[in-house]
């Protein structure tokens, strides 16, 4: 008979893939009974469902529907939904939110004034840029949350300079790996780069979608065109982001990006393609987060397009560097000189996670 019930919440498509080990290995946990809340801040078919089927996850228990808006109507949107399913259906012993969208903040809140324990999976990264609106999600989360379960040492200073005492904080390793090993034979089998017409090892795969980056029409413009020139050196896969469609329509970049030589634009694709089409890639072009971290696992060169990230380990045991617009060309270059240093992958990265964190749990629940 279990005797905790937790919620998981899963909202946007970076989500999708932290939560689905942890709640495989609860749904074994005789003491537990886990609940899947899907807040809806990513809606369409190919940024979450596709996902969800690919990771083995059942449908939600509890889908709140939320969608788009602005950062205030989207946290106030899930904090209304998710408050009323506390209050009136189901409240839950733990609640657990994951990486650092509207909606892990949202619910966080939503837990914390009710009275009801919060688990932060992914806590204590930190940019130290305040202008992106994820970093706000992370200090916010972090200052409230009770379990602050977090991916790497980096991670735990952090939280030891803002004064969040020891109690509170637990190295649990990195939950994405995780999916990664899960899933690890089906993205072998799965032969991506064919279905895209490129050449395992000789192609680069680019994401791209935070507001910095997209939703500055210069910024965009100087991107558009770096990679033009790019996709002339090596064959670029882009699998572009519906924020990112909408504003290089907007901008009117789109037809002449569709057009150039080399450069192949593609839907957002589903977790397995998507990671079958990363490990055999020679590089890959990206502001994502969750790339940083895969292209370190894989030792597969990663060119951020960022000022900062929140992921420094990446950049000092791994595969990944910051790279300026301007010169993406010339690091490109170095990649396809075999230029590129390689990496390690950091300690606790080992598909485990989610054992450290059912572990963890069943502790703080006295199960
Ligand atoms: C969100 C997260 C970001 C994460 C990213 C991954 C926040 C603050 N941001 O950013 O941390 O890296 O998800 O994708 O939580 N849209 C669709 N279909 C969808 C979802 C969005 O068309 O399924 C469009 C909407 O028009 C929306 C825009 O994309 O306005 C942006 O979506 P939103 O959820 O606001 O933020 P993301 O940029 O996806």
């Amino acid at each position: 008979m279990p005797t905790s019930t937790v919620h998981l919440i899963a909202a946007a498509r970076p989500n999708f893939m932290k939560v689905a080990p942890l709640y495989h290995a609860l749904k074994k946990e005789p003491w537990c009974q886990v609940k899947l809340v899907h807040t809806g801040q990513h809606y369409d078919p190919n940024m979450s469902d596709a996902i969800f089927r690919d990771l083995g996850l059942p449908d939600p228990d509890f889908h709140l529907g939320v969608g788009s808006g602005s950062h205030a109507e989207q946290t106030g949107g899930v904090m209304i939904a998710y408050e009323k399913i506390c209050l009136n259906s189901d409240r839950p012993d733990w609640i657990i939110v994951v990486g650092d969208v509207n909606s892990t903040a949202a619910c966080a809140m939503v837990g914390t004034k009710l009275l009801i324990p919060v688990a932060h999976l992914e806590a204590g990264l930190r940019s130290g840029d305040r202008r992106m609106p994820e970093e706000i999600n992370r200090l916010v989360t972090d200052a409230i949350a009770d379990l602050l379960w977090t991916p790497s040492p980096d991670a735990d200073e952090n939280l030891r300079r803002e004064g969040v005492p020891e109690f509170r904080i637990e190295r649990v390793g990195n939950i994405m790996m995780d999916s990664y090993e899960l899933m690890r034979s089906q993205i072998a089998a799965a032969n991506a780069p064919a279905a895209h017409g490129v050449t395992p090892g000789n192609y680069g795969v680019v994401t791209l979608h935070r507001p910095s980056n997209v939703d500055d029409k210069a910024t965009l413009n100087l991107l558009a065109d770096q990679l033009k020139q790019a996709a002339a050196k090596i064959p670029l896969v882009f699998a572009v982001h519906p924020r990112t469609r909408k504003r290089l329509a907007e901008f009117g970049l789109l037809a002449d990006l569709e057009r150039a030589p080399g450069l192949k634009l593609v839907e957002p694709v589903s977790y397995i393609p998507f990671m079958s089409l990363v490990s055999s890639a020679k590089l890959a072009i990206t502001d994502s987060g969750g790339l940083q971290e895969e292209t370190t696992y894989l030792d597969i060169p990663c060119l951020t397009l960022r000022e900062n990230t929140e992921r420094p380990i990446t950049v000092s045991e791994g595969t990944n560097r910051l790279v300026e617009p301007k010169n993406l060309l010339e690091n490109i270059e170095k990649v396809l000189a075999g230029k590129w240093p390689h990496g390690r992958r950091p300690e606790q990265w080992d598909g485990k996670a989610a054992q450290r964190i059912v572990a963890s749990l069943r502790r703080r629940t006295g199960n």
